[in-house]
């Protein structure tokens, strides 16, 4: 498979088969995903590679704190406008069709946050996380780390695929930082950026086979020097 290939045929995974990883092949992936660039090479990620009872064990302290709010290390968008917006109902709403969820219908709603909250079930997990004073410094935040852990994050999930292996970033599983602090043994001086749900895609489920919408190159992109030929900015 191409990259070109890899990057067309990759999407969230949102159901896996319970067959365990194996840890040669996590291992494998992330040798090849540490090429990723950061700023002045600093490498700022690290990882917790997760299965078995530690993981089911942090997915069920997750799923008892459903009904906490969510506090992650990192802080959200509070508010959706658009084109935000409409991008992000346009997901919910396909997914929640594809579940048969309906608009008024809080209990099914409910189970679909568990099961993100469980990471969908999936056997593995990789935490990625780095240093929080490289983070914050002065009270002020320092982008980079947090961008390079996003290119790092990239790495991962378009390697997996070339393993047969799906993928699911979540910023559900780092709602609450306190509990992966604590079964995991990460200092408070970490900050957690991201959780990726690791396993073997179960394709006979119809989530998997959802392909997300993109908006066009031509809203996008504007081009500059290139001459003719229709651009917009010439
Ligand atoms: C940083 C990040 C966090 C995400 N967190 C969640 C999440 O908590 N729950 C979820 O269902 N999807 C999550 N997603 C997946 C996005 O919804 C998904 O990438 C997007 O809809 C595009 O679909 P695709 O990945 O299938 O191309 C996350 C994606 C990113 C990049």
């Amino acid at each position: 498979m191409n990259l070109a290939e890899a990057i067309n045929s990759r999407r969230s995974i949102r159901a896996f088969k319970s067959d365990p990883v194996p840890r040669h092949i996590l291992e494998e992936l992330l040798e090849v995903a540490l090429r990723a660039p950061s700023w002045g090479n600093t490498q700022p990620w690290e990882f917790a590679v997760v299965t078995g009872p530690t993981l089911d064990r942090i997915k069920q302290l997750y799923v008892d704190s459903a009904d906490r709010p969510p506090y992650p290390d990192l802080a959200g968008p509070r508010v959706f406008s658009d084109p935000f917006l409409a991008r992000r109902r346009a997901l919910g709403i396909r997914l929640f069709e594809i579940m048969g969820i309906g608009r008024e219908d809080r209990d099914k709603r409910k189970q679909w946050e568990l099961r993100g909250l469980r990471l969908f079930d999936a056997p593995c997990a990789i935490y990625i996380y780095t240093d929080r004073p490289f983070y914050t410094q002065d009270g002020v935040p320092n982008a980079y780390p947090v961008f390079d852990c996003g290119l790092i994050a990239g790495n991962i999930t378009l390697l997996a695929g070339s393993y047969g292996l799906g993928t699911m970033l979540s910023m559900q599983s780092i709602s609450y930082p306190d509990i992966l602090k604590k079964e995991l043994d990460i200092p408070d001086s970490k900050l957690i950026v991201l959780g990726i749900a690791v396993g073997y895609p179960d394709r006979e489920n119809p989530l998997n086979e959802f392909q997300s919408e993109r908006d066009s190159l031509d809203k996008m992109a504007r081009w500059y020097g290139f001459g003719g030929g229709g651009s917009k900015s010439e």
